[in-house]
């Protein structure tokens, strides 16, 4: 840990989430398809797009999964499919090896027995008209359905899929989101079957962002993004890098598909693998076989190419604020360090991001809450 790195984190605000951090170790994950089978047909979702939901597993095909990865020393899971909701028992079986974090529906309410201490991430694809229209057939309000399965459920945050064309109607999801006990985090719309107009990333997302930027102001202690990962993701660019397969650490490292993509040495994480549903073979990252970067705004992926990415992050207090914030919302959201701390720090994080104070050099800037405090000769350990 550099001089540096240790001088900054004499803020009280900075040290106490880099130590918390610590505290919780290092993360070696992976992603899994439980299963394949899905009630939902979403408009343009990329598990269907590329026949993802080819791949089968058994029972027995869990169990040995689940025995390999803890031999190779996976920790974390993040759940996705298919419909996790579908399969309680595999869930479960999982839930007991791995912290997870899983992505549902929320068409069917994961319970609470068994799943406690769960983080839950519902979808939504936007208000009722619009998600019933990309998710529901056009029949089916899931939306509503999801709040009323996880009304004021401490486990559930919604994971809000925002299309470039819809973020006037940002407000209104948050509100209701927010109204019924729930914190946001936000994703972005990758146009898969070409529908255009509104749905169309190459209209970019800048109104989405001012829509974020809105929300952060009016509900900081709710918005789980911040305003400056809201940016790298809809600009596609980090510190001056571009997005794309060459530079996303979200790659399955086992897959010879990502062979060049490991010796171009840009950063990746050893360990991660996205697994298909045979819960055997693996694909090319989270949420894509062959298609094109250019349609992937997945948060997840872009929070990982942050927090790969300290090296790039150490070159001014602002920029390495930026890194260990995107560090700890993940640590936050996946339930890895307090929950109750994480609330409390929630709406400091976003004065920390939000502002633009100089972006280059040494110059002095302080956070919020900076008087002074012990220095903390930390390392940081985390890797996802
Ligand atoms: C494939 S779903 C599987 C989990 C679960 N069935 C669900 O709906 O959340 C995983 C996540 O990918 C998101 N997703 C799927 N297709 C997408 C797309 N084209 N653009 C952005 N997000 C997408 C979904 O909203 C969901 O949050």
């Amino acid at each position: 840990m550099s001089s540096r790195i240790n001088t900054w984190l004499r803020d009280p605000l900075l040290g106490t989430m880099h130590s918390a951090i610590r505290t919780a170790g290092a993360i070696r994950s992976v992603s899994v398809d439980i299963t394949e089978v899905c009630n939902l047909r979403c408009d343009g979702c990329y598990f269907f797009s590329e026949g993802m939901d080819q791949h089968k597993s058994s029972d027995s095909d869990l169990d040995a999964f689940i025995d390999r990865e803890l031999a190779r020393g996976t920790n974390f899971v993040t759940i996705v499919g298919g419909e996790p909701s579908l399969v309680l028992d595999r869930l479960a079986k999982l839930y007991k090896a791995f912290k997870l974090s899983v992505a549902t529906n929320g068409v069917q309410r994961i319970p609470h027995e068994g799943f406690e201490e769960l983080p839950i991430g519902v979808s939504v694809w936007g208000d009722r008209d619009n998600d019933m229209k990309l998710r529901g057939g056009g029949k089916l309000d899931v939306f509503s359905k999801a709040l009323a399965n996880y009304r004021n459920d401490p486990r559930a945050f919604f994971y809000y899929t925002v299309a470039p064309g819809h973020a006037h109607e940002v407000e209104r999801v948050v509100e209701r989101c927010v109204q019924n006990g729930n914190r946001v985090l936000f994703n972005f719309y990758g146009d898969l079957e070409g529908r255009g107009g509104e749905l169309d990333f190459r209209s970019g997302f800048a109104e989405v962002h001012g829509a974020i930027d809105a929300m952060i102001d009016r509900y900081p202690d709710h918005i789980l993004m911040t305003s400056r990962l809201a940016e790298v993701i809809s600009t596609g660019t980090l510190l001056g890098e571009p997005w794309g397969h060459a530079t996303c650490t979200s790659i399955s490292a086992d897959n010879p598909v990502n062979a060049e993509r490991i010796r171009n040495g840009n950063p990746y994480s050893p360990h991660f693998r996205a697994y298909n549903a045979d819960l055997t073979s693996t694909r090319r990252c989270c949420t894509a076989i062959n298609r094109d970067c250019d349609s992937c705004f997945d948060t997840w992926q872009h929070f990982s190419w942050v927090m790969l990415n300290l090296r790039k992050h150490r070159r001014s207090q602002w920029d390495f604020t930026q890194w260990l914030t995107t560090m700890y919302l993940f640590y936050f959201i996946n339930h890895l360090v307090d929950v109750q701390e994480g609330a409390t720090l929630l709406p400091e994080i976003h004065r920390l991001t939000r502002p633009q104070p100089p972006r280059t050099g040494d110059q002095p800037w302080t956070s919020p809450r900076t008087n002074s405090s012990t220095a903390r000769d930390s390392s940081v350990p985390c890797r996802s």
